[in-house]
């Protein structure tokens, strides 16, 4: 079946992935951005983020992946073109869609009978705004359908070539017709439904997720203080098909440039719409509760942080990507600073130039983050720290003292390597252990 070629506006975490796997899928996709720098790179077949699969993919569709900064070259061959732009949260919370809007505003007369297809995470209503812009200059033409991404940092490719489902909001069959046609090929269940209720599905979805971290986060807390394990809990809690295993990992907190984002928009936005949406506001507030935790652990074990060499042992905001937006890693730097602690941060993948300007110290190995130490943070889960426990890597360390802010590691292991050991809600070793 010959597949129509589309167009990206906007080529980050997701629009990359987006053009990456409809090219693999046999679409001619033209993907236009506003970074000349950034069209650059990708027109010279370099690939400007970290997220595993991804080059392969770029490389190996080359001849059906087009970059350009000028949306007539795309409406002059797409007649569907997906808006990927981001949509970051403003001081008060609500979603910026300046983006959005230029994109809107740039809308060439030549795109007439095209679809414009959202697939950045907007406020329920901005495809009501959206149509009436389109009208206002006379695009009547122009269709406006739904189709939020679904897509995890780290696991973008497999998350879009098999997701759990895919949603389009349209105002007519027929414009989602359009759209439903494109995921051909892709073995999922199709959700069909209106435009504000597909853009509530997507910020609905997120903020569950979250809160589920959250609670488990909180379900942690309350573990540590009755000696229950929350290891042992989240599995016994997760077996049950009802809640699921899935984000109940308890940890320092979510971050990331979504989670933090569009749970805060969609509490704004039910206070825009008069209504007081007390949960997000208790999820809001352990996630950040959550990360200073680990500052309270350390005083507990070294007094005063004055003074203390602190290593932290990641910055991205998990694993698998090189994305710091809204990362632990920042709170964590910018708080033991304050503290007056010296703090050096090293990540496999991540640019350090955000912790660096709170004044941490940047460092390109693990060891060179061990070396002196009074303690060391696990911030970020990546599976190299697992060396940390090895007896080289515990002797660069002024103090064998370790804060495992992900539960990456076994306590028994890091006992038994002669740590002083702390994660989230499970024993330390010198509590006694419920008989098992
Ligand atoms: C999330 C959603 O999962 C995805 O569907 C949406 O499209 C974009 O936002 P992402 O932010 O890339 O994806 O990462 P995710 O894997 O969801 O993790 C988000 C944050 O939650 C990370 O900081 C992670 O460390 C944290 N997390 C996740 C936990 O603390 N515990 C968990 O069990 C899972």
């Amino acid at each position: 079946m010959s597949r129509e070629p589309i167009g990206v506006i906007g080529v980050g975490y997701v629009g990359l992935v987006t053009a990456a796997c409809f090219a693999d899928l046999g679409h001619e996709v033209i993907c236009r951005d506003i970074d000349a720098a950034r069209v650059d790179v990708l027109r010279g077949g370099g690939v400007p983020l970290h997220e595993p699969g991804l080059e392969d993919l770029l490389r190996r569709n080359r001849r059906r992946l087009h970059f350009t900064l000028d949306l007539d070259a795309l409406f002059a061959r797409a007649r569907l073109a997906f808006i990927c732009v981001d949509t970051p949260p403003m001081p008060s919370g609500d979603a910026d869609l300046s983006r959005v809007q230029a994109v809107i505003d740039a809308i060439p007369v030549s795109a007439e009978g095209a679809g414009l297809v959202m697939k950045s995470t907007v406020p329920v209503g901005t495809g009501e705004k959206v149509r009436r812009g389109l009208d206002a200059r006379g695009l009547h033409g122009v269709a406006y359908v739904s189709n939020p991404e679904f897509l995890r940092e780290g696991s973008a490719v497999s998350d879009f070539m098999a997701p759990d489902r895919v949603v389009v909001g349209a105002a007519s069959s027929d414009d989602a017709d359009r759209v439903v046609r494109l995921y051909d090929g892709i073995d999922t269940e199709i959700v069909r439904t209106d435009v504000a209720s597909s853009e509530m599905i997507k910020l609905a979805a997120n903020a569950f997720l979250a809160t589920k971290i959250s609670f488990i986060n909180e379900i942690a807390n309350v573990c540590e203080a009755v000696g229950a394990d929350v290891a042992e809990v989240a599995r016994g809690m997760g077996l049950d098909r009802r809640i699921g295993a899935s984000f109940l990992r308890p940890g320092i907190g979510y971050g990331g440039s979504c989670f933090p984002k569009d749970v805060r928009a969609l509490k704004q936005l039910a206070g825009n719409s008069g209504y007081h949406f007390q949960l997000l506001t208790s999820v809001i507030e352990v996630n950040e509760i959550q990360k200073r935790k680990v500052i309270s652990k350390l005083e507990r074990h070294l007094g005063s942080l004055r003074g203390r060499q602190i290593a932290l042992l990641g910055i991205a905001f998990k694993p698998n990507t090189d994305d710091v937006r809204e990362a632990s890693s920042l709170v964590l730097a910018s708080r033991l600073v304050a503290e007056g602690a010296e703090v050096r941060a090293y990540d496999p993948v991540a640019d350090g130039a955000a912790v660096a300007a709170i004044g941490a110290r940047v460092v390109t190995t693990p060891g060179e983050a061990l070396d002196g130490a009074d303690a060391a943070v696990i911030v970020t889960e990546w599976n190299e720290f697992r060396a940390v426990l090895d007896p080289a890597m515990r002797d660069r360390m002024a103090r064998p003292l370790l804060i495992d802010g992900r539960n990456l590691l076994d306590p028994a292991e890091a006992a038994a390597a002669g740590f002083e050991y702390e994660c989230v809600g499970r024993p330390s070793l010198t509590s006694p252990v419920t008989a098992t």
